[in-house]
């Protein structure tokens, strides 16, 4: 395993007016308005580290995209099907343009390093081009994007700053189709699973929230990495874009039985009961 900082160049010019022209407007926010100076050092610090992470984030999403892309071909997906995934990586790497500037603003990228050999997760070996279509979209967007969806707008809707408040709303707005689009991939889908293909799917669901558990059990705030925002200001908290640890690890719960759970219950996918409830016990407060 190599890794590297988390570096990324940008080139302008004839790139960045082709990329303008597909998301325009971005260059209308607020940019050069947060003032770190504002906050004390410590919590820009973690600011930093949590706009770093979310952009690392937002990276390895346009590869799960990618991944996902290249599994629908393969399994022969409907083409407006695919037509319509086609465009989340422009999305995703507007987002990583995004979160990426905030960190700037507060002074530069957190010292973070990855692995850029990978950005997914492995695929399950032994798969039909079906089965590998059916695990992707389960992971990419029936979990991750489903529970990033409520979780962002949890923080847009506290974010008191006005440039957290415009990434965050521009986000939100592109994130809503990716969760969707799960859904309307497995309508399709469904025709062709049969009971031992759903079970094989509701394994990989139940893998992919323990993934996400951090998100809830240890009631920090939009970050998986121990960065808290406890005692600080609530006020400075929001304006730097994240939401209040309680609030956030509610909605995660929530989230997860209402927007995960129960429509993949709709298509008769259902991870084992017991242990999805010791999963969203863990840092439970009684
Ligand atoms: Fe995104
Ligand atoms: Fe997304």
């Amino acid at each position: 395993m190599t890794r590297e900082p988390f570096e990324l160049e940008w080139l302008g010019g004839r790139s960045e007016r082709a990329f303008r022209a597909l998301r325009p407007g971005i260059d209308a926010f607020p940019w050069g308005t947060l003032d770190p100076s504002r906050y004390p050092p410590v919590l820009v610090d973690r600011a930093r580290l949590s706009w770093t992470e979310a952009a690392w984030n937002e990276y390895c999403t346009a590869a799960a995209f990618t991944s996902l892309l290249r599994a629908l071909l393969e399994a022969r997906a409907p083409i407006d099907l695919t037509g319509m995934a086609s465009d989340f990586v422009v999305d995703e790497m507007l987002h990583v343009e995004l979160t990426s500037r905030i960190a700037m603003e507060l002074g530069g990228g957190a010292p973070y390093r990855v692995d850029f050999e990978k950005l997914t997760l492995p695929s399950t070996p032994g798969l039909t081009p079906l089965q590998r279509a059916n695990e992707e979209v389960i992971r990419t967007c029936c979990v991750a994007e489903a529970f990033s969806v409520p979780m962002l707008a949890t923080c847009m809707k506290s974010a008191l700053h006005p440039l957290t408040k415009a990434v965050l709303t521009q986000i939100v707005k592109d994130e809503a189709p990716h969760g969707q689009f799960g859904w309307t991939y497995l309508e399709w889908a469904a025709n062709h699973m049969d009971a031992a293909e759903r079970e094989r799917l509701a394994g990989v669901a139940l893998d992919m929230l323990r993934m996400y558990a951090p998100f809830w059990a240890k009631l920090t705030s939009r970050t998986v990495d121990g960065v808290t925002t406890e005692g600080f200001s609530i006020q400075h908290v929001n304006e730097l874009g994240w939401a209040e640890a309680a609030t956030y690890a509610r909605t995660a719960r929530q989230t997860v039985r209402d927007d995960i759970l129960a429509p993949l219950a709709a298509l008769d996918i259902r991870p084992d009961p017991e242990a999805v409830d010791a999963l969203l016990a863990l840092g439970e407060l009684h």
